[in-house]
């Protein structure tokens, strides 16, 4: 196992009902700004519990968050911090309203002239401001993690930014959110967590036992849940863990003194910066690639995942994984998620495209090994087509 430094201060309230103890997370007197999205939370009461529970507190209102939240818009955010003096953040959606929430928390504390540097520069963050989130969309794990990934729209580029500045102070898990998730976001939420896991878990063996066997831990539970999930929005018992697996997923800790690659990650964010699709449903067309391609460096810890997550055995080495990345595919097809570039109309010549802005950003040599680079990044997409 490698070394490492574990930190995760996010405090999770878990269950049903929660929203309403927030009053008591929040530092008194802070004069708060809620953030959120299109309107969900004003159809399925989520806004009217939070409402009800900040009403002691001064409060302001900025919506419209996109999904891919963009640079944009969170600007605009940081004049309404300045004329209303706010002091406390609370991001109330997905994870595209965490996400804008913690680059207005950075951007609202930076020091410099541009706080796009933050995103193009890995500038920095040395203080933002304090952030509170309730969840409503299980798949990211932005609720529990410092995580950050911007669309800046006039530039069609989406880029990420990471610092335990803005990691939530608290944040609210009630899975009673997910019944009015539209499938489709359902879907998405299960294929992106399985793709985190697989990011810091499909890489080579460094004998992380704990690491390893928490990953395939939340691997089967996604397995196991998702389709009821989609099935039955009310199921609170399987909607509780879906929710907790997502974010386990990437919260931190499995990804902790192992290797990790974030590849798939990459290539995914150039897809939905170029053609908007939807976050997880990118990495449903990538990683296949990836295991395909990268299966040498991979294999150990492909064959281990065979074995311990699909039951796979008795094969040759190359069969095995074959079959892991047939099982990997079939489960995401299962879970209404497409994984070729064709199902989304989008043509193969793209496969140059992202290989040559990723080269241009120096955004290559990437995955455990260094091993990702534009040749493979163009097999990646071109892989399964
Ligand atoms: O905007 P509203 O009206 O709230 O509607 C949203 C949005 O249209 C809707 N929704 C959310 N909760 C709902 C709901 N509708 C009904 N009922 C509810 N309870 O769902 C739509 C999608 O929401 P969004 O927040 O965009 O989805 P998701 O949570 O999948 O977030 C995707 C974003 O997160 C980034 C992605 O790149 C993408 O930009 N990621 C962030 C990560 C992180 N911070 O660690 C890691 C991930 O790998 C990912 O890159
Ligand atoms: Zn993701």
């Amino acid at each position: 196992m490698k070394n490492f430094v574990f930190y995760n201060h996010t405090k999770i309230l878990f269950g049903k009902d929660q929203i309403a103890a927030i009053a008591g997370e929040i530092p008194a007197d802070s004069r708060i700004l809620l953030i959120y999205g299109g309107g969900s939370i004003k159809n399925n009461g989520v806004y009217d519990q939070v409402i009800d529970a900040i009403s002691e507190f001064e409060y302001f209102e900025f919506e419209g968050i996109e999904p891919n939240p963009s640079y944009e818009k969170c600007m605009e955010a940081l004049d309404v911090i300045d004329e209303n003096e706010i002091d406390f953040l609370l991001a109330v959606g997905g994870g595209s309203v965490i996400d804008a929430t913690k680059f207005i928390a950075a951007a609202a504390f930076f020091e410099g002239e541009y706080p796009w540097e933050i995103l193009s520069h890995s500038e920095e963050v040395v203080e933002a401001m304090p952030i509170g989130t309730v969840l409503t969309l299980p798949a990211t794990g932005s609720e529990m993690n410092g995580n950050s990934v911007i669309s800046r729209l006039e530039y069609k580029v989406k880029l990420a930014f990471s610092s335990p500045e803005v990691m939530p102070l608290f944040s609210v898990l009630d899975p009673q959110v997910v019944e009015s998730l539209p499938k489709r976001q359902i879907e998405n939420g299960v294929v992106d967590a399985f793709v985190h896991v697989i990011e810091q878990y499909l890489t080579y063996p460094v004998d992380g036992k704990v690491q390893d066997r928490m990953a395939e831990g939340i691997m089967l539970t996604l397995i196991e849940e998702g389709s009821k999930v989609v099935a039955d929005p009310t199921n609170y018992n399987a909607a509780s863990n879906y929710m907790w697996s997502a974010t386990m997923a990437l919260n931190y800790l499995i990804g902790s003194g192992v290797p990790q690659d974030w590849s798939t990650h990459n290539i995914g964010h150039e897809i939905t910066a170029l053609h908007g699709v939807d976050h997880a449903r990118t990495l449903a067309i990538v990683l296949p690639g990836t295991m395909k391609i990268m299966k040498d460096s991979k294999k150990d810890k492909i064959i281990q995942y065979a074995e311990r997550v699909w039951g796979i055995s008795g094969k040759s080495d190359d069969e095995i994984v074959d079959a892991a990345i047939k099982k990997t595919v079939d489960f995401f097809e299962s879970m209404g998620v497409k994984t070729r570039l064709r199902d989304y109309n989008i043509p193969v010549t793209i496969a140059d495209e992202i290989a040559e802005r990723m080269e241009q950003r120096g955004d290559v040599n990437i995955g455990e090994n260094k091993l990702v680079g534009t040749d493979e990044i163009r097999k990646i997409l071109e892989g399964r087509y």
